[in-house]
């Protein structure tokens, strides 16, 4: 694992940071402070320094390499640089057909590409992908797009989503990922007139377990990354339902020089983000695992965070079950139904101690994402014996009526749930 320092900036500048990054030069991209303003075409990145190789740059060739299960943060990201006109010749012209989702910067198409990017060595094989366009006069969303490529174009983990490339060219801003087939988590927890297969404890297991190794190898890193948009919409899922984090628009790189956290413009999503982090604009990296618990309590309940067509007192998740978790026999009127008889009461039990932790108040009092590593190791180990399945879980069918009727899930791109500070804070 290479040093930080040198990896998310993109020259050797020490303090650079990610916001601080990319501005354009007729030849491509230069540094820039934060001060730079505006952006136009662009072909490419160049390095801006006279440090050799030591920043950015990007091969034209796709690599679809192993992921070290460890996880690496690469010395140089390998992003292939897409034209405009192949993303959208990829997407049949963006056709509503090819549409994925949409969340609050752009919207999500599958697309196919040419599996090798150099015309000389085209292999004739199309491979799947996943295509965000960003809305165009967007300053907001240029950023978020520069942080994708700086953060997620460096970091590679078996349960962080690949960044394959991307593509400028005038106002047109692109990402481009691989495909997971299977969606987002928040589809297969909460849109319930499909016909989806509601996700099995199991599968609900695994995926709190891959997504916590994800966050614990973004915390532990070299310099620590904090990811800032935990939530199920961001955790995508495999052929095989392995989860992957999405979407570090919003990541920051962790405190230094000694101080417990940084100080940044409130951004995040309702319901999800720490408490004292919307008090302050003091982020934590133990803000990350105020979020992770949300999502545990979510896969517990099936419920959203906040859906504001609860009743009241019941909007709020955190808010509503906080006094059904620490209590065996009160947690199973809160379980989501849907997993009747496939789980054990008492792990159950513990992953939702876990998620009282996770949701401390306190930040310094939250386990950090190794210890919840070690939790949910110990919960996905705990086997229902098939004889238990009849009856585990038994006592949901009458209790949980709120859960399975809350009638309207709004979506989550609902302009009440996203939220943004008016704080003039630059982050
Ligand atoms: N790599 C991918 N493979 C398959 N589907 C994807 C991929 N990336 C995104 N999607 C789909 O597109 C949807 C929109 O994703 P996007 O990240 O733009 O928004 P969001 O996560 O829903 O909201 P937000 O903007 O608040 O993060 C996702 O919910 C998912 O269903
Ligand atoms: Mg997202």
């Amino acid at each position: 694992m290479g040093n930080l320092m040198g990896c998310f900036g993109l020259s050797a500048t020490p303090d650079l940071l990610p916001e601080e990054i990319l501005t354009p030069t007729s030849s491509g991209i230069s540094v820039r402070n934060s001060s730079g303003k505006g952006y136009s075409s662009s072909k490419g990145y160049s390095e801006s320094s006279s440090s050799g190789n030591s920043g950015f740059s990007f091969g034209d060739q796709l690599s679809f390499g192993e992921t070290s299960p460890s996880g690496e943060l690469l010395e140089k990201p390998n992003l292939r640089i897409f034209s405009f006109a192949e993303l959208k010749n990829a997407t049949k012209n963006f056709k509503t057909e090819t549409l994925l989702g949409e969340g609050g910067f752009g919207r999500v198409y599958k697309g196919w590409i040419d599996e090798k990017a150099n015309v000389y060595s085209k292999s004739g094989v199309k491979i799947a992908v996943a295509i965000k366009k960003l809305n165009s006069e967007s300053m907001q969303g240029f950023e978020e797009w520069q942080s994708e490529v700086n953060f997620l174009g460096r970091l590679s983990h078996p349960n962080l989503v690949k960044l394959l490339g991307y593509c400028w060219e005038d106002k047109e801003l692109l990402l481009v990922y691989e495909y997971l087939p299977k969606g987002s988590l928040e589809n297969h927890l909460f849109r319930r007139n499909t016909s989806m297969e509601p996700l099995s404890w199991d599968r609900r297991m695994s995926i709190a377990l891959g997504v916590a190794r994800g966050l614990a190898f973004l915390h532990n890193s070299d310099k620590q990354v904090i990811y800032r948009d935990f939530k199920a919409s961001n955790i995508l899922l495999d052929v095989n339902y392995d989860a992957k984090i999405s979407d570090f628009g919003l990541a920051k790189l962790g405190p230094s020089g000694g101080n417990s956290h940084v100080t940044t413009r409130v951004m995040g999503t309702f319901g999800y983000a720490a408490p004292e982090y919307v008090a302050t604009g003091h982020l934590y990296v133990n803000s990350d695992v105020y979020g992770f618990g949300v999502v545990l309590l979510e896969m517990l309940t099936g419920c959203r965070a906040v859906d504001l067509n609860r009743p009241k007192g019941q909007q709020n998740l955190v808010e509503w079950t906080g006094p059904y978790l620490s209590n065996k026999k009160k947690l199973r009127i809160i379980m989501d139904a849907r997993l009747e008889g496939q789980y054990s009461l008492k792990a159950a039990f513990e992953l939702a101690q876990l998620t009282v932790k996770c949701l401390r108040v306190d930040h310094k009092a939250r386990p950090n994402m190794k210890e919840a590593v070690q939790v949910l190791q110990k919960v996905e180990a705990v086997k229902v014996k098939k004889e238990n399945r009849a009856h585990s879980g038994a006592a949901n069918n009458k209790n949980s009526d709120n859960f399975r009727r809350s009638p309207y899930h709004p979506q989550h791109h609902d302009p009440r749930t996203r939220m943004e500070s008016q704080s003039p804070q630059v982050r």
